[in-house]
Order: C-alpha cells, then sequence, then structure tokens
C-alpha cells in the first residue's frame, strides 16, 4: 500500500529516511513511496510474549468500584483524586485525550509541566513529536486516544515511585476497557514497566506483542518521544514498533 503524502510528511519530520521504489518506467518524481523498512542489525532479540500482572497491584479499596464507572464519572473521580501526594503539587489532572472509541491508545509515563499547566496530555516539546508518529501511522492526534500511567506530573519530572503508579492503576486500567483498542502503544520504559509489571530493559520489551492483563488486547513497546528527541537515531527503531502496531491494528502495511 504507498503511503499518502501525510504519512510520508511525518516520517521525514520524525527524520526517517524514506526509500522509494520506483516501478518500471515511472518517473523519480511521480514514485509512490512503497516501504520505510530500515533493519537495524544490532536491534536486540524480541522478547517473548507476555502478560501485564496488574493483579500484583494492590487495589486500594476506596477505588474498588473504578471498575464500573463510565466515562463521566471516571473522569470526576480522578478529577477530584488525592489518593497519592502526586495530588498535593499539581496544578491540573491530566485525565486523558482523544477519541474514546480509537482504535489506538497511545500511553505515556505522566505529566510534565505544560502538560500540568494545561491539563491535557502531550501537548509539550515531546508531544509534538508523538503528533508526527500519528501521523506517521496514517491519523491524526484526534483519531487516537492519549492516556498516562499517572495523571498529576511528579515534581521536577522525576520517575513516578511504585504507590503512586499502584494509586492510578485502577483508573488506567478502566480507560483501557473503556476506549477497548484494537492496539495499545507504550511509550517508554516506565509506562512499559508498569503496564507489564516487569524491569526488563525497553530493548528486550521492544518488537514482539505483548498482551494487556486479561483483555487480549495487544501492546507494543516503544520509546518515549521525549527519548526519541535526545537519541533521534532511534527513531529508525521507534518507526519499526509503530509498523508492528499498524499489522496489529490491522492497518498495514
Ligand atoms: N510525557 C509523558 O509521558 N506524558 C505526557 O503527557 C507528557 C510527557
Amino acid at each position: 500500500m504507498p503511503w499518502t503524502r501525510r504519512q510520508l510528511a511525518a516520517l521525514q519530520a520524525m527524520g526517517i529516511p524514506v526509500w522509494q521504489r520506483r516501478a518500471q518506467g515511472e518517473s523519480p518524481t511521480d514514485t509512490a513511496v512503497q516501504d520505510a523498512v530500515v533493519e537495524d542489525p544490532h536491534a536486540e532479540p524480541a522478547a517473548p510474549v507476555s502478560r501485564a500482572a496488574s493483579e500484583a497491584v494492590p487495589v486500594p479499596e476506596q477505588v474498588d468500584d473504578v471498575a464500573t464507572l463510565d466515562w463521566e464519572a471516571l473522569e470526576a473521580r480522578v478529577q477530584s483524586c488525592r489518593r497519592c501526594a502526586l495530588a498535593e503539587g499539581r496544578n491540573r489532572v491530566v485525565f486523558g485525550d482523544g477519541n474514546r472509541s480509537a482504535d489506538w491508545m497511545f500511553i505515556g509515563e505522566g505529566p510534565g509541566a505544560e502538560e500540568d499547566r494545561q491539563g491535557l496530555p502531550f501537548v509539550g516539546r515531546a508531544g509534538k513529536l508523538l503528533d508526527r508518529m500519528i501521523e506517521a501511522c496514517g491519523m491524526q492526534r484526534g483519531d487516537v486516544y492519549i492516556a498516562n500511567v499517572v495523571k498529576c506530573r511528579p515534581p521536577g519530572n522525576r520517575d513516578p515511585k511504585p504507590e503512586e503508579v499502584a494509586a492510578c492503576a485502577p483508573y488506567l486500567r478502566r480507560q483501557i476497557e473503556l476506549v477497548s483498542p484494537r492496539v495499545i502503544v507504550v511509550l517508554g520504559r516506565v509506562a512499559a514497566h508498569a503496564l507489564l509489571d516487569t524491569d526488563s530493559p525497553l530493548g528486550r520489551l521492544r518488537g514482539a506483542p505483548h498482551l494487556y492483563d486479561d483483555t487480549g488486547i495487544p501492546m507494543i513497546v516503544t520509546y518515549h518521544p521525549a527519548y526519541l528527541l535526545r537519541n533521534p537515531a532511534d527513531k529508525r527503531k521507534a518507526w519499526e514498533d509503530l509498523k508492528l502496531a499498524m499489522r496489529l491494528a490491522g492497518a498495514t502495511p
């Protein structure tokens, strides 16, 4: 399937070189872009399919009924949440954003400074790159649902603590259940460790689908866009991950 112009532009904006395969007799200017596959000889071996073990996360009594809430009640609950110390320092709760019936869900680790100001996920520099990644898959930001493992900003952009991740876990789980996406893209080490209940290096978690808990929803792990801004050479690997997600979502190439 040829890439659309928008996908091509997004790939170029991601800094990914696109190989153009020309059909016989086609001029170089009107060639359809067939593929952007760049094999990485140094890629780490794919990890086996694994299941998230959210059973291991203690669900506090007060949020037990989260599994029964609809979108409106869930958002109200999260907006007034004071279940962990992150509530003290936040300006805004960052609940999540996008199409609540999306085929794709992207999950990051937690709000940064700009997200905390605006109350929306991925609106800073990393968010701009995430937009390009979504466009490279042939979608717009508004087509997908974007959420974070924790809904309040960890001070100084530190990693969320295990108890903060655990306090927020029922909210994220309910968001995933309500969206019921075809595929989940997990952004970065912190989110991957939280969702897969593992501390394996990110490189070992990439390259093969995982399943989200007992839902049967496939989940792929890729680099966090903030990491990709610092390490642009790894954008090619991120593109491999996104292509795997496209296959899982039934939106090949
Ligand atoms: N990084 C994240 O993980 N989430 C955001 O919402 C913004 C930056």
